[in-house]
């Protein structure tokens, strides 16, 4: 017998078998069956759907309830053993259930197809996920949050092109890190809304013809809503496009937090040591320690964007309802989840356990980047910010020249530059801590601002 004959859904029409590699190309096993149990889960609400419509006797609902769980049980033990006939994850709980409860198993389909059955699984499948990366993703805000605590008062210089900009406190820069991230929890947030749709009713595209009370349907698998079109209910990805946008923009926030910490615990900044618990070595260099766990994150990166992107472009000539491109969709999302599930933790602990070197950051703040703060001074004095900025250029030019920082410039360069430069003033401005202080504006750099930050982080993270 060849599969295609054996085939429980399909295999009446067909009196020829399957060409085994038409077969291997068109089974989505491989993949799908990380749905079981909400495949099962759906189906299960299905019977009662159809008990309640009147389709099914209450002996049939139970005896289809109780061999669904049984099969539930099956995989939840590893005792689940696929046939050669298993084209997917549906083909597969219904041929089981037929061994288990016999012929009633033909029932369990009345009214549906696999267009509004697979819709429904990967949603469920999705809300799981989205679920288990959001708890992953306040852990790894919490870690940050945890961070900005313990290195409150390190201060740094701040970078902008990559050119030491003003300094900043070490802890404005995790935070700076851990916004994007509470933005990508919102994301998911408001995917998992549109995710909360059921398609189930919808059967092939039409609706299913049996009169099934699908907004219970909904409450029954905790879906918020019917889509309101059965065509569209059986067309509609967006979610896993979706999806894979914020698993994709996350990835791009990994990726800048990982290259900072790559860049800041080279040698030459050596401003922190990641832990050798999440740091590697090499097979040659007997010195090395490298930081993979962050070059992990920037490159499956990549990846995440290229799920997005690769999705979008099968999505994007479907001429209607269900294609059979649409088995495309769920590979680069469960790749997507796999990749994020398997990097937050690890990013988490590996920014925990890594060590500050506040004396090299403090050391590395170069006297130039106090220059905004001189010219603000004169500001202060009345002189317009256009004049400042020039006459501060000049002191910068002139300590260039001499090969000095601007805090090494003689006091009668400054005086001759403006007579508002006494040493007292310059004594109050010439230092990191007074640039910082100058900066207690709403979310800026200011201890006291940095502080109220870090409540507002506290509290971004209170409603996990
Ligand atoms: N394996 C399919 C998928 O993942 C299930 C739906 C098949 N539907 C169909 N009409 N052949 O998309």
């Amino acid at each position: 017998m060849t599969k295609s004959a054996g085939n429980t859904l399909w295999g009446g029409r067909f009196s020829g078998g399957t060409d085994p590699q038409m077969w291997a190309l068109n089974a989505s096993i491989m993949t799908d069956r990380r749905l079981a149990f909400h495949d099962i889960r759906g189906s299960k609400a299905w019977v009662r759907a159809l008990q309640r419509a009147g389709v099914l006797t209450e002996s049939e609902a139970q005896t289809l309830l109780d061999g669904l769980t049984q099969v539930a049980a099956e995989f939840a033990e590893g005792q689940f053993v696929f046939a050669p006939t298993d084209e997917d994850i549906h083909t597969a709980v219904e041929r089981r259930l037929r061994e288990l409860v016999g012929e009633v198993a033909g029932k369990l389909h009345t009214g549906r197809s696999r267009n509004d059955q697979v819709a429904t699984d990967f949603r469920l499948w999705m809300l799981d996920a989205i679920a288990r990366l959001t708890t992953a993703l306040a852990d790894l805000q919490r870690a940050l949050l945890a961070r900005a605590e313990a290195d409150f008062g390190t201060v740094m210089p701040g970078y902008t092109h990559l050119q030491q900009a003003q300094p900043v406190l070490l802890s404005h820069w995790w935070l700076s890190h851990f916004w994007p991230l509470q933005r990508d929890r919102e994301r998911l947030a408001q995917v998992r809304e549109r995710t909360a749709a059921l398609p189930l009713g919808a059967a092939a595209l039409a609706g299913t013809a049996y009169p099934v009370d699908r907004q219970a349907l909904a409450a029954d698998l905790g879906f918020r809503r019917v889509i309101p079109n059965s065509w569209d209910a059986v067309s509609d990805r967006d979610f896993a496009a979706e999806f894979l946008f914020a698993a994709a923009l996350l990835g791009v926030h990994l990726s800048r937090l990982a290259e900072g910490v790559i860049l800041f615990s080279s040698a030459e900044f050596g401003f922190l040591t990641l832990s050798d618990a999440y740091s590697t070595g090499s097979s040659l260099m007997p010195q090395k320690k490298n930081p993979d766990a962050f070059e992990l994150a920037r490159g499956k990166s990549g990846a995440l964007i290229g799920a997005l992107t690769g999705l979008l472009a099968t999505l994007k000539g479907l001429p209607s309802a269900y294609d059979k491109d649409l088995q495309e969709d769920k590979a680069p999302v469960f790749r997507a989840f796999d990749d994020l599930a398997a990097l937050l933790p690890v990013l988490a602990n590996a920014l925990r356990t890594l060590e500050v070197h506040p004396e090299r950051t403090a050391a590395a703040i170069g006297a130039g980047t106090l220059a905004t703060d001189l010219a603000d001074f004169l500001v202060k004095q009345g002189v317009p910010f256009r004049e400042a900025h020039h006459i501060v250029g000049h002191l910068v030019r002139e300590a260039e020249q001499r090969g000095v920082g601007l805090d090494a410039l003689p006091a009668e360069t400054y005086r001759a530059a403006h007579p508002a430069f006494t040493a007292d003033a310059l004594e109050s401005l010439l230092s990191p801590q007074a640039s910082l202080a100058h900066r207690a504006v709403e979310g800026g750099t200011a201890p006291e601002a940095v502080k109220a930050q870090m409540a507002l982080a506290r509290e971004a993270l209170s409603s996990e």
